[in-house]
């Protein structure tokens, strides 16, 4: 399985922050940003990872991340999405590094407890089609937002007005290569962006998309008050644990 952090768009709900870098590039208490998704990757022991960056500063990436040293890589690529056509026009560059396999994709603003290897697992079992992972959260207005009725998903809603669930679907996503057929087949929403969870439906259509309930917390880091969430619970409990066994190794601080 391959991994795909997607790392575009503009941040404009961070502005002025993101005006003149990344928001990806921003810290998220000791590391920046983009840190997270890469190392839940790798985690779940997916290797061979490509990041869409984007904007002026897609160059930073480079000069952050180089080969992967800071996750024990020997190589990380590189894409380039312009403009801001959202996360499944991000998404579709990936498809020449995929190569027919399974992807796991991450959103290069959410940060999680723990781990996603036992997803990842029982995806590589699953034979076809996508699996996406839910968080029960408090403002569902804020995410894409599924029904679900006896334990099964009818429909997912992009940020929608009155949820139909508690539950937000969190943007770590498994597909099979036929995800790019459909991103293909997707069209721009009232956003001005191809949503992924127009690509997420179209799997529920076509009766392939599983789920699971995510566990430890999750969050996006991508507005004032979740960027500030995301450093508070990563500096008071660690992220990217490994349950059972603490925290996962801090990089050394000067004044430590
Ligand atoms: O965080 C989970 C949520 O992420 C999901 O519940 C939603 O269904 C999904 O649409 C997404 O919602 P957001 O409105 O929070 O997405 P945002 O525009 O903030 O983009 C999230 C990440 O996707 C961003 O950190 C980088 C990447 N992205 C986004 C856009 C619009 C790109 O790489 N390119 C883009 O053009």
């Amino acid at each position: 399985m391959k991994g795909v952090v997607l790392a575009g768009g503009k941040g404009s709900r961070l502005y002025p922050l993101t005006r003149v870098t990344n928001k990806h590039l921003l810290p998220v208490y000791d590391r920046p940003m983009i840190f997270y998704p890469i190392q839940t990757l790798v985690d779940a022991g997916i290797r061979d990872i490509i990041i869409v960056t984007g904007g002026q500063n897609s160059g930073d990436f480079l000069r952050l991340l180089s080969n992967g040293k800071d996750f024990n890589l020997h190589r990380i690529h590189y894409t380039y999405q312009e403009g801001e056509g959202g996360i499944a026009d991000a998404l579709r560059l990936a498809e020449p590094f995929v190569e027919g396999e399974k992807i796991c994709v991450v959103l290069g603003d959410n940060i999680i407890e723990n781990n996603i290897i036992g997803a990842k697992e029982a995806f590589e079992k699953q034979s076809a089609g996508a699996h996406i992972l839910l968080k029960e959260v408090e403002d569902p207005e804020r995410f894409g937002c599924p029904e679900i009725v006896n334990g099964k998903i009818l429909g997912i809603e992009e940020k929608p007005k009155a949820p139909k669930s508690n539950y937000a679907v969190t943007g770590i996503y498994f597909y099979d290569a036929t995800v790019f057929e459909k991103i293909g087949k997707t069209k721009v929403s009232w956003r001005n962006e191809l949503e992924i969870t127009d690509v997420n439906n179209m799997y529920l259509a076509e009766k392939s998309l599983t789920h699971s309930v995510l566990d430890g917390w999750w969050t996006d880091a991508g507005t004032f008050e979740s960027l500030l969430h995301a450093t508070k619970l990563v500096a008071d409990t660690g992220a990217n644990k490994t349950p059972g066994r603490g925290p996962a190794p801090r990089h050394t601080r000067a004044a430590d």
